[in-house]
């Protein structure tokens, strides 16, 4: 069976830092990988290359068979690869449609002229971005809450505004980097309850970067272990939380 995605041989050097090195990995439907890795191993970089927003000095990604190596995913429309950032990138003086629509605009299907006409394709685009708005809305929990402005809103809820931004474009393949960071336990947990019941939902795949193994342990089928740019295990959540290269790694960044 073919992966979903498949990611070969991925190199991202920044001159001399090797961020990624020969890091080789898949992700079928319907699952959830998760990446650990101490800080500074390459996990992040290795969204950063998937993403496009650097081009991989080595490697190809395929996506659904499809060569999408180097490919801007913020400008390839309706693609099905969608992420949420490690830092908070919400505009806090929007509302949280508007936020949310930010979302919807990398995916919409109309000319200039249509909007400046206001031709009945633009009415449809708008009536179709609204609609999905509440359902991406209401699927993170902030159902009627599109007018309240983003920044006044506690940071618990403007990460699931972030969520709802990314399934605005209707992903199959969900990045998620460190979704729970800057949470106490409660709140980690509600966020990847959610999660969980989107996945399922929406049957959509997951690739999570996430320091906490408590979460990582109970969302994840399988994990890579990244450091120093290299993979450095890979396989059930039980076998890398008791594999020895896994611990040390660890233990020798601390
Ligand atoms: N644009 C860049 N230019 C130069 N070096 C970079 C760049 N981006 C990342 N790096 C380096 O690549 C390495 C991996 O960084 P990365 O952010 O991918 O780590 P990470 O595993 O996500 O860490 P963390 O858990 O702290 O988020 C680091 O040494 C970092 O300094
Ligand atoms: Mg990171």
């Amino acid at each position: 069976m073919e992966h979903l995605l498949e990611a070969n041989g991925i190199k991202m050097y920044f001159g001399g830092v090797h961020a990624v090195d020969d890091v080789s990995l898949y992700v079928d439907s319907g699952e959830t990988l998760g990446i650990i890795g101490p800080n500074g191993s390459g996990k992040t970089t290795f969204f950063n290359a998937l993403t496009g927003i650097y081009k991989p000095t080595g490697g190809t990604f395929i996506f659904r068979g499809k060569d999408i190596t180097g490919k801007e995913l913020d400008k390839m429309a309706g693609l099905g690869i969608a992420r949420t950032f490690q830092n908070l990138r919400i505009f806090n003086a929007l509302t949280v449609k508007e936020n949310a629509l930010i979302g919807q605009n990398l995916n919409i299907k109309t000319s200039f002229l249509d909007n400046l006409l206001h031709t009945p394709k633009f009415k449809q685009e708008e009536e179709k971005a609204s609609a999905l708005v509440e359902e991406a809305l209401e699927l993170v929990g902030l159902k009627n809450m599109d007018n309240e402005i983003a920044g006044s809103m506690p940071y618990g809820k403007q990460k699931r505004l972030e969520l709802a931004r990314a399934l605005m474009c209707e992903p199959r393949l969900l990045l998620l980097d460190e979704p729970t960071a800057g949470m106490n336990s409660v709140e980690a947990q509600e966020l990847m309850e959610l999660v969980a019941k989107i996945k399922e939902e929406k049957q959509i795949s997951i690739i999570l970067i996430e320091h906490n193994m408590k979460v990582m342990m109970r969302v994840a089928q399988r994990i890579v272990a990244m450091d120093n740019g290299h993979k450095i295990a890979e396989g059930l959540p039980e076998e890398i939380q008791n594999n020895e290269h896994v611990i040390r790694a660890y233990l020798g960044g601390q």
